[in-house]
């Protein structure tokens, strides 16, 4: 089972007024869940374990776009880094694809794969599947049975988040940075309707910014 940093449901956060929020997001948010820190922090470490599972072979890194790219962008940095620190070091190469499944703040039934790189490529290969965050796990079983088609060499997971829900499919990747509550995030390219991805801390969002971002 991965391991994981929790963040619990009587979580308080910290104030939005000790970080550096933008000004136009600050009256949509109630508190800085995981500061740009703490994630940098964990994913550091996540990059370690990673490369310590999966590093006698090529890895080709998937960008679940758009959500997880800044999550990608940082891991991609830190793996960078033990490569060009340490006498193992493995090559990397990135391939992207878009998904999207959510309207408003409501996950819907349909996922679909709207762009990115052909999933072909990744035959024979090993993937590492990198995404921001897991709900219910559908996104990311479509995903796993579309790629399984492809016949890749090994397929990971690594999801910065996953929710503590009820809707959960029981779906878990095979690391995760932090277990959270069961609230709508947003921050670190999490979105609400294609806002607040320029925000750098995790922060939850409150009822009246659901309104008035509502599409
Ligand atoms: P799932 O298919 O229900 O697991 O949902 C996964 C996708 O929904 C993620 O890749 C996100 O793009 C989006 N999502 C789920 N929860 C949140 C959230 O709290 N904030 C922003 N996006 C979310
Ligand atoms: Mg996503």
């Amino acid at each position: 089972m991965a391991s994981y940093l929790q963040i619990a449901d009587d979580e308080k956060g910290h104030e939005l007024d000790l970080f550096c929020v933008p000004r136009h997001y600050e009256n949509d948010l109630d508190k800085v869940i995981i500061p740009h820190g703490l994630i940098m922090d964990r994913t550091e470490r996540l990059a370690r374990d990673i490369i310590r599972d999966m590093g006698g072979h090529h890895i080709v890194a998937l960008c679940v776009l758009k959500g997880g790219y800044k999550f990608f962008a940082d891991l991609m940095d830190y793996i960078k880094a033990l490569n060009q620190n340490s006498d193992k070091s493995v090559p990397l190469t990135v391939d992207f694809i878009r998904v999207k499944s959510y309207c408003n703040d409501k996950s819907t039934n349909s996922v679909k794969v709207i762009g990115g790189d052909e999933l072909s490529n990744l035959s024979g290969k090993n993937v590492l599947i990198v995404e921001d965050i897991v709900e219910t796990g559908r996104t990311m079983q479509t995903l796993l049975s579309l790629l399984s088609e492809c016949n890749p060499k090994m397929v990971k997971v690594v999801s910065l988040l996953v929710k503590r829900t009820p809707r959960s499919s029981g779906y878990r990747p095979d690391y995760i940075g932090f277990e959270v509550p069961d609230a709508f995030l947003v921050g670190y390219a999490l979105d609400y309707n294609e806002y607040f991805r320029d925000l750098s801390h995790i922060c939850i969002l409150n009822d009246q910014a659901k309104e008035k971002y509502k599409v």
